[in-house]
């Protein structure tokens, strides 16, 4: 069985991986629009609290998990001493991860219909352009089918030459797209004032405790935390890898580019504004979410004409990028279980998977109404940040102390004596359960 398990082949083509996994719809997408939502740069200083103190310890603790069974997170219950207890929280995991895709699916397909909507207006084809993104249900199939084609296509290639090698592609072109945009927008009218939105907080509404909600729930969601995407990566990463400083890498990889997403967008935001756009819903708050991606960016690219069409193109492909490379991660689960658990061929693995997933993604289209919203709560705000806690408490309180500690020296020989090692076990006992718990009670007050 673990002849036939991957591993990724260097420390730079893991980073590349989880990077790729971490960086997603979540960062260019969600956290620019959740910082729009609750007041700006306020936002960010909560977020990037939350990033350090208890999504990169919990980040590590799936790692730890993930490196040691060498298996995904179901089958890594099985194989880790006291673990047996914990094998429904690999199952939840596992339902979470599939109902994320499952959404995560629909909103790239979206963005995938807006980048060949911006071709084909550059094109001449008008109509169809239109077509394209009129959200009705046949192009969002379409689109939605697309995406996920694409997802199983990388998948059946394997860890190496699947996920490493696509991921090693694509994350670079990402930040080459996102720093040419940034560099356009500050060119124009209005971008300063929107820096000084997402630069200059509002203390007052630090503890506000719906920005706080919403914070940790993005710091998960942006990690790929609380299913089991990291701990099968940390799965395939190699023994000689530092997973102390591998993970902190992977954590400023994701901050900084939704630090960048944010500086991007924002300022885009007032750059519209200066051409006539309104960018304040009727209670006076700025517009955001999903409203930011398909009606004022949109009406802003419009403004440049051909020159625009192009931004948009690139605008659109950089968000089908980062979405692919977070879709395969997710897609990682269920084959890993087939492969690892049920012995299962990858390629079958991953096409049934798909498949399935697809089949939720399609009831997610026709009952938009009834189901998306809710999909979105229950996967997010309950499911991911309860199977980040019991990761933890597993970790901290039931896992073989020397068996955590022989791990973490592999590739790491002093931690023993580091700063890291001083505070992380305290994170991952009282910390971290306790910040969870706490943010938990809050979302129901
Ligand atoms: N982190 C990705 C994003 O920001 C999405 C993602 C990938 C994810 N795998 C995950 C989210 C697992 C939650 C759990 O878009």
């Amino acid at each position: 069985m673990s002849a036939s398990r991957g591993e990724f082949s260097s420390r730079l083509g893991f980073i590349m991986a989880a990077a790729g996994s971490a960086i997603g719809l979540g960062n260019i997408w969600g956290f620019p629009g959740q910082t729009a939502s609750n007041g700006g740069a306020a936002f960010v200083l909560v977020y990037l609290i939350l990033a350090f103190l208890v999504a990169y310890p919990a980040l590590m603790v799936e790692y730890v998990i993930g490196r040691n069974s060498k298996s995904n997170i179901v089958g890594a219950f099985g194989k880790i001493s006291g673990g047996k207890h914990f094998k429904f929280v690999g199952y939840a995991g596992l339902l979470c991860a599939t109902l994320i895709l499952g959404f995560y699916s629909v909103i790239a397909g979206q963005m995938l219909a807006y980048g060949v909507s911006s071709v084909l207006n550059l094109i001449g084809l008008n109509a169809a352009a239109n077509w394209a993104i009129s959200g009705t249900t046949l192009p969002s199939m379409i689109f939605m089918v697309i995406f996920s084609l694409m997802t199983i296509a990388i998948v059946t290639g394997g860890v190496k030459n699947g996920i490493e090698k696509w991921s090693s592609r694509l994350m670079p072109t990402l930040l080459i797209f996102i720093v040419a945009l940034i560099a356009f927008v500050f060119t124009q009218d209005g971008a300063m004032q929107g820096l000084k939105v997402y630069l200059v907080p509002d203390f007052s509404k630090v503890f506000e405790p719906s920005l706080i909600v919403s914070a940790l729930g993005q710091a998960f969601f942006s990690l790929s935390l609380g299913v089991g995407t990291m701990l099968v990566y940390g799965s395939y990463m190699r023994k000689q890898d530092n997973l102390v400083t591998t993970a902190a890498l992977v954590t400023l990889a994701d901050v900084g580019i939704a630090f960048l997403a944010g500086l991007l967008i924002i300022p885009s935001m007032f750059v519209a504004e200066a051409n006539g756009v309104v960018i304040y819903d009727q209670a006076g708050n700025l517009i955001s979410n999903d409203n930011i991606v398909t009606q004022v960016l949109p009406v802003l690219f419009e403004k440049f004409g051909t020159f625009g069409g192009i931004l948009s193109f690139l605008f659109f492909s950089l968000l089908i990028i980062a979405s692919v490379t977070s879709s395969i991660s997710m897609l990682e689960l269920p084959v890993a279980h087939a492969v690892d658990d049920l012995n299962v061929d990858r390629k079958k693995a991953s096409w049934v998977s798909g498949l399935a997933i697809m089949i939720i993604s399609s009831a997610l289209i026709f009952f938009k109404e009834e189901l998306f919203g809710l999909v979105i709560t229950i996967a997010t705000q309950y499911l991911e940040p309860l199977v980040g806690l019991l990761l933890c408490i597993f970790v901290g309180w039931v896992m073989n102390r020397n068996t955590i500690i022989a791990e973490l020296k592999q590739g790491n020989e002093g931690v023993e004596h580091s700063f890291f090692f001083m505070i992380w076990p305290l994170f991952v006992r009282f910390v971290v359960p306790v910040i969870i718990l706490t943010i938990f009670a809050l979302s129901f007050t």
